[in-house]
């Protein structure tokens, strides 16, 4: 359509990012199998995409997972721990500790996104009553015990804001060595969601990401390059629906309330399911596709506040004098994604 055309005969534009193509990289994140499952620690904000992520890895023989820790972002930390607890219940995994951490940020403002998943974090669903309650000891000092009691290197899948991770990382340094990847759901290479510059997770808590990042801690970011591309409809819920179990049913609610509100506020009919791609990308060797970069987070308080700034060009990068510190997620087969989603959720009660 020539630039000659009206507004309404050119329709809506849509600007082309000015990507640099990244090689192709070699995955870092480890994946675990049926015969050696990867121990894991999920650190989150359920949060509608976060109970899926949950249910995913509560479903998959591929990890073991450890503990889920809490902490603010989606909604209070008070509800992100209930729904973590209530959620492990509702899958069949009381077994599964929670621990609750950081309410807000180490710095800054505390950032929330109710108007997305709610005051409770989990839209309009009664979550059923768990027998369960949180650890005492909290979340830092729980990832640090398991981290210590592990008789080999335990990944971590941050699903919210950095803050438990930039905490453990400052409270125990000699346990970096302990944590074989983080596989964070985080960060953009192109715009964010919060802010035209930020991705909620990181926004949420710069300062933290600041310091995952600068950790030297193997890491995968999966930001929202590659999670807008893991997406759900209402074909999908009714698909969890049908499933005909209670999991099915709350994971159906779950989507169903993500999809009226992602139709809402930006008319598009479909839910990106950020967190659980983190989960998939341990599970699936060939799920998501990885470029290196590097990655650095802008800590100021101007309008590119949270931005992760991830450069994978090569002359640019020998130039700054920069090496990748991440593993960034480019490409997902969306069909796969779903397919691997719908099937976990079969096997949850
Ligand atoms: O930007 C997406 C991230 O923010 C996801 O983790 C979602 O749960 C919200 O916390
Ligand atoms: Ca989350």
């Amino acid at each position: 359509m020539s630039a000659g055309a009206s507004p309404d005969e050119r329709g809506p534009l849509r600007a082309v990012p000015t990507f640099h193509p990244a090689a192709a990289g070699v995955r870092t994140a480890p994946v675990g199998t049926r015969e050696r499952p990867l121990p894991l620690i999920i650190d989150s904000d359920p949060g509608l995409d976060d109970a899926l992520a949950i249910g995913l890895a509560c479903a998959s023989p591929e990890v073991r997972l450890l503990a889920v820790t809490t902490v603010g972002g989606n909604a209070d930390v008070a509800h992100c721990t209930e729904n973590a607890l209530r959620l492990l219940h509702a899958y069949g995994r009381d077994d599964v500790p929670v621990a609750e951490g950081a309410p807000g940020a180490l710095l800054g403002d505390v950032v929330r996104a109710t108007e997305v998943h709610g005051v409770s974090g989990v839209g309009d669903t009664h979550l059923p009553t768990a027998p369960t309650a949180p650890r005492p000891e909290g979340a830092v000092a729980l990832m640090a015990r398991l981290l210590a009691e592990s008789p080999e290197p335990v990944a971590i899948a941050p699903i919210g804001p950095l803050t438990n991770i930039a905490l453990l990382l400052r409270a125990h340094p000699r346990l970096a060595a302990r944590i074989a990847h983080l596989c964070l759901m985080g960060g953009s290479i192109g715009e964010g969601n919060t802010t035209a510059a930020a991705e909620f997770n990181i926004l949420a808590d710069p300062e933290a990401a600041d310091v995952v990042f600068r950790s030297g801690v193997p890491i995968t970011m999966v930001g929202l390059d590659v999670t807008h591309q893991a997406l759900l409809d209402r074909s999908s819920a009714r698909a969890l629906r049908e499933l005909g179990t209670a999991s099915g049913r709350i994971a159906a609610e779950l989507a169903d309330y993500a999809l009226d509100r992602a139709l809402e506020r930006s008319g598009t009919a479909t839910m990106a399911v950020h967190d659980a791609v983190a989960v998939a990308h341990l599970i699936v060797p060939d799920l998501v596709a990885v470029a290196p970069y590097h990655v650095a987070v802008e800590t100021g308080h101007g309008p590119a506040r949270g931005r992760t700034v991830c450069d994978g060009l090569p002359h640019r990068l020998r130039r700054l004098g920069l090496v990748p510190n991440a593993d960034v997620g480019i490409v997902i087969d969306r069909g796969r994604f779903e397919r691997l989603l719908l099937d976990a959720y079969a096997r949850l009660p």
